[in-house]
């Protein structure tokens, strides 16, 4: 990323148009690391263009997974279940998407494997990954008590049956797919429901999985075949035009082919509730993930408050909730919201930095904020932290305040979605 980058936003009066999504991020991960421990080949249409995709896709060729790239397309050729060992450390980026699900995959390899990563990401915690792995078989060394580097030695995995103490679709992953090459039945229970990608996933890449209540079971053996696949929309990136739009009543746009996966659009029923008018048409289902038509318009903001299970199901889209949270008439109150103080940046703290730099009032608690509405904001200089989200949820925040805002590390935009400031700038109207 480039540090010295910055983009200017100024003021719109509204958006129109139609915005289609480079293909959402969680399950370009998921179908690279399935494609390269499959048999045969994947090929994917509409592969996430984010630079963490890429982190992942630079780890499957060094662990033998040749791959081509061509515009959206991306065609791997699978290992089948075993890698070959790496001649140099996993470079894993910004990406702890790549790090922990990989983990799993890696502690099924009789080789030694190191995983590094860029500044923010050997910040981040690991425990919550090395702690079940380990109790499977693998051998893994961290930093700092379970930061990265991670050097990993994996093979003779045994299933275990854990319950996660934190709510996370990697963590989930990562021990489902280490499940595939254990002995026996590996049972993940999660007590707050995440993304289900994973699981899905594998089933679209042929392996057989049981539910039983909160509980997913998974057969160590079982191979996977390669798959044909057009990957939906990022309803994550989607989330950015969905509350850009949402801050001008009367504004219109649609966006096709989204992503409608039940636990990742919880966020569409909150914007509901919050006063936007939302329509989804031609729904239909593409390798078990549901996607469709999204059709928003811009109505009067009420109020909003986001906690629970709620919170784990848009916590990547809440950064930019909170930044459109003083436009709204009666504010957003988020709780429950720990984790994000552990992601790319400790995105309570940014958020609430940021939206005081446009001269808005933020209760930070240690779990949340509490953002009154009815405010008005000014263009202000505002710091991404080096973090994507936080960079566009104050592009779509600076749409409404007055005067110019700046932002500083605004290529951070390229970890998920690099067209985003020019794709913005193409449905707004002014
Ligand atoms: C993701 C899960 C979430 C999310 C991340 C992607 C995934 O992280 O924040 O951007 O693809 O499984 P956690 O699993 O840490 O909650």
């Amino acid at each position: 990323m480039n540090n010295d980058s910055s983009v200017v936003v100024r003021p719109a009066r509204g958006l129109r148009g139609s915005v289609r999504l480079p293909g959402d991020k969680s399950i370009s991960h998921r179908y690279a690391m399935l494609g390269a421990i499959a048999q045969g080949t994947t090929k994917l249409e509409n592969f996430s263009t984010g630079a963490d995709c890429a982190s992942t896709l630079g780890c499957v060729r060094s662990l033998g997974a040749q791959w081509e790239r061509n515009n959206g397309s991306v065609v791997i050729q699978g290992c089948g279940p075993n890698l070959q060992a790496p001649k140099s450390p996993l470079d894993c980026g910004n990406s702890g998407s790549t790090i922990r699900m990989l983990s799993g995959i890696l502690a099924g390899q009789e080789f030694r494997s190191e995983l590094i990563g860029d500044e923010s990401l050997s910040k981040r915690p690991m425990a919550r990954i090395i702690t079940p792995l380990s109790a499977m078989g693998a051998k893994i060394e961290s930093q700092d008590g379970g930061r990265p580097p991670l050097q990993i030695i994996g093979g003779n995995l045994k299933a275990i049956d854990y319950t996660m103490p934190v709510a996370s679709a990697q963590v989930k992953t990562s021990l489902l797919f280490a499940g595939l090459y254990a002995q026996g039945e590996t049972r993940v229970t999660e007590s707050i429901r995440t993304r289900d990608h994973g699981e899905v996933a594998l089933r679209a890449f042929g392996a057989e999985l049981k539910h039983d209540g909160n509980t997913v079971k998974i057969n160590g053996g079982q191979k996977l075949h390669g798959i044909e696949a057009a990957i939906p929309g990022d309803l994550s990136s989607a989330a950015f035009f969905l509350c850009a739009a949402a801050l001008f009543p009367g504004s219109q746009l649609s966006i096709p082919a989204l992503l409608m996966n039940p636990t990742r659009a919880r966020l569409l029923d909150l914007l509901i509730s919050l006063g936007v008018g939302i329509s989804v048409t031609q729904l239909e289902e593409t390798n078990g993930e549901l996607i469709g038509t999204v059709q928003i318009e811009g109505r009067t903001l009420k109020a909003l408050t986001i906690a629970g299970a709620d919170t784990a199901a848009v916590i990547d889209e809440v950064p930019v909730l909170a930044a459109i949270a003083p436009y709204t008439s009666e504010g957003i109150e988020i709780r429950d919201a720990r984790e994000l103080r552990v992601k790319e940046s400790d995105r309570i703290a940014a958020v609430a930095t940021n939206l005081r730099a446009m001269g808005a009032e933020v209760e930070e608690r240690e779990d949340g904020l509490k953002i009154p509405g009815n405010q008005k904001l000014h263009g202000a200089e505002i710091d991404s932290f080096g973090d994507h989200r936080i960079a566009m949820a104050f592009a779509v925040a600076a749409l409404r305040a007055e005067g110019e805002t700046k932002i500083d590390k605004s290529d951070a935009a390229v970890i998920s979605y690099p067209a985003f400031y020019d794709t913005l700038e193409g449905v707004l109207q002014r």
